[in-house]
């Protein structure tokens, strides 16, 4: 027989987006940004020649938008704040009148609506200028960020219900320095090491400057932590599958939770000759300027095992001359683009952080399914009937009430996402959204995800 799963009292109920997915360009003055200028250069690297100059056009929409979010039963939600758009000089100087007024409206509205504001700060998008000066190698970018980040503590801070610095640090290291899907689309891990760092003290002088101004929110770090699971228990294989997790999974975790950097992975670093550079006092700033909360994004596993396969030793410096991904035969929905679904991974990640992250206070800032063509599951009234998003959505739940069950501090749930939005290089490829978006017309219609997210936020929990 079906069980109600009840979450505790003020369970967070949301979703999460971005400002360079989801605004649109807008006509308050904006700096180029490094996304809108590589669209600009390679537009054929972004599925269907879809760039980020209109977008969801919330810029334009918000009012309406916000409406949407009640009537899916949003109580929280995340944006994040346009670096470009507050400093429209190439991210410094002077800030943008218009700018402070666009946010302060949506934060009102919001509040309004008893819908708590979570604010992140860098979600991938730089102003194309300080790309330029070297993004996150260069010094100069992380003042620079420090002051975007004090400027939004300042205009927002009564408006925000907790900040982040940053979503997803690891993905413009390896995207933008190993992997080639972000900007500056280079493949050199001496500068993505260089970044990595430079990430991490901007996150800590960010904390450092919230905190001087006694706000009454917390600030914190969200990160996209896959767990790692060797192939087998032997040695070779949890060796690798311990390089990875040091590499994916520890990298940011530890210094910009605990303040500290695991020693397996400055090891490897030092062997390899690739460390970053940095000043002594940086590693006194970062011990001392932790994360007051965490959010967890979690989207699949990673698989491990020990490198069967001779790599190119000419080639450059890559985590993967460890180890080698391997899938196992686990769920893969064909409509899904690919991630393997195991909802058991987003318990794992919620244990390790109750066992060894003080149990830090947390929730699951990102979990969601990207499906392709959904218009092929839309009904005569042009509904998506996304039963595979709503099955989805409750077997990960039903793991994350069991961690809290044993004790995890887990204090909300947000999907990805609200309205399908823009994803980078694959844009309006894979829909990820509660609510559907006709490109043509920006017509919102609500899924069936929707529907069923509604109710489960004010019954607090749903039967499974
Ligand atoms: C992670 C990122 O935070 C977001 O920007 C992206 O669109 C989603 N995952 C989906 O891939």
């Amino acid at each position: 027989m079906n069980k109600m799963l009840a979450f505790p009292k003020d369970f967070w109920w949301g979703s999460a987006w971005s400002a360079e997915q989801a605004e649109g360009r807008g006509e308050t003055g904006k700096a180029e940004t490094n996304w809108e200028h590589w669209f600009k250069t390679e537009p054929n690297r972004f599925y269907e020649g879809v760039g980020p100059e209109i977008t969801t056009d919330h810029i334009h929409r918000y009012k309406e938008d916000i409406q949407l979010l009640k009537e899916t039963g949003h109580n929280s939600f995340r944006i994040s704040i346009s670096w470009a758009r507050m400093f429209p000089n190439g991210g410094v100087g002077e800030v943008n009148d218009k700018a402070i007024s666009f946010y302060r409206d949506v934060l009102t509205e919001l509040n309004k609506n008893d819908i708590k504001p979570f604010v992140n700060l860098f979600h991938f998008d730089m102003p194309y200028a300080l790309e330029e000066k070297g993004g996150w190698t260069s010094r100069e970018v992380v003042e620079a960020y420090v002051t975007f980040a004090r400027t939004c503590f300042h205009e927002f801070g009564d408006l925000v219900y907790h900040w982040f610095t940053f979503n997803e640090p690891l993905g413009p290291i390896l995207g933008g320095y190993l992997e080639n899907f972000h900007y500056p689309n280079v493949v050199d891990f001496k500068k993505g090491a260089q970044a990595a760092f430079n990430t991490i003290l901007a996150h800590a002088k960010a904390i450092k400057a919230f905190k001087e101004l006694n706000l009454t929110s917390k600030i914190g770090v969200i990160l996209n932590l896959s767990p790692t699971y060797p192939r087998s228990q032997n040695k070779q294989d949890l060796e690798a599958a311990s390089i990875a997790d040091a590499f994916y999974v520890r990298s940011f975790l530890d210094p910009m939770v605990k303040g500290t950097f695991p020693k397996k992975l400055v090891d490897i670093l030092k062997n390899y000759n690739q460390m970053p550079s940095y000043e002594e006092v940086d590693l006194k700033i970062i011990a001392e300027n932790t994360s007051q909360i965490l959010g967890l994004n979690y989207y699949e596993p990673r698989r491990v095992q020990a490198r069967l396969t001779k790599i190119n030793e000419q080639g450059p410096f890559l985590p993967e001359w460890f180890f080698e991904l391997h899938d196992m035969p686990g769920k893969r929905m064909n409509i899904y683009r690919g991630w393997e679904i195991y909802e058991k991974g987003i318990y794992d990640l919620c244990i390790d952080i109750r066992d060894n992250y003080d149990n830090i206070e947390a929730f699951i800032s990102e979990n969601g399914m990207g499906v392709a063509n959904e218009t092929r599951f839309m009904n005569n009234d042009n509904q998506v009937n996304d039963s595979y998003r709503i099955d989805f959505i409750k077997d990960h739940l039903a793991y994350v009430h069991k961690a809290i069950q044993e004790g995890c501090r887990i204090k909300g749930y947000h999907l990805w996402t609200f309205i399908d939005c823009w994803s980078w290089i694959n844009a309006y490829k894979n829909r990820y959204g509660l609510v559907s978006l006709d490109l043509k017309s920006q017509e919102r219609t609500i899924k069936k995800s929707g529907e069923f997210y509604k109710k489960m936020s004010l019954a607090n929990g749903f039967e499974y």
